[in-house]
């Protein structure tokens, strides 16, 4: 089942979001006009990563600082479990999940 998480044309380069879908918090960003969809949920020890501070395509935990690449989801320091990355699907003019 499609859940639509957002318009296509409301993506910019940016853009950041956070949604709860079946209880699950996710975080739907665009890095170099592409879309990222992650849990909400740093794999370190649980911080929110809507605040989290971007810099290229790392991601920065504000809790702690731990970095983790949104391209392969791994933490840049040894030891960490990587990002939770979610695929998304597009169905008309939406990005959402495929459940
Ligand atoms: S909870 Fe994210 S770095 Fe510790």
């Amino acid at each position: 089942m499609f859940v639509a998480l957002e318009r296509l044309i409301n993506l910019h380069d940016g853009y950041r979001k956070t949604f709860r879908v079946n209880g699950q918090a996710l975080l739907l960003l665009v890095v170099d006009n592409r879309p990222v969809l992650l849990e909400d949920r740093c794999p370190h020890q649980g911080a929110p990563l809507a605040a989290a501070t971007l810099e290229g395509d790392v991601l920065r935990c504000p809790r702690h600082g731990l970095s983790f690449s949104l391209a392969s989801g791994r933490a840049l320091q040894p030891g960490c479990a990587a990002l939770n990355l979610i695929s998304l699907a597009y169905e008309g003019d939406r990005i959402g999940i495929d459940l």
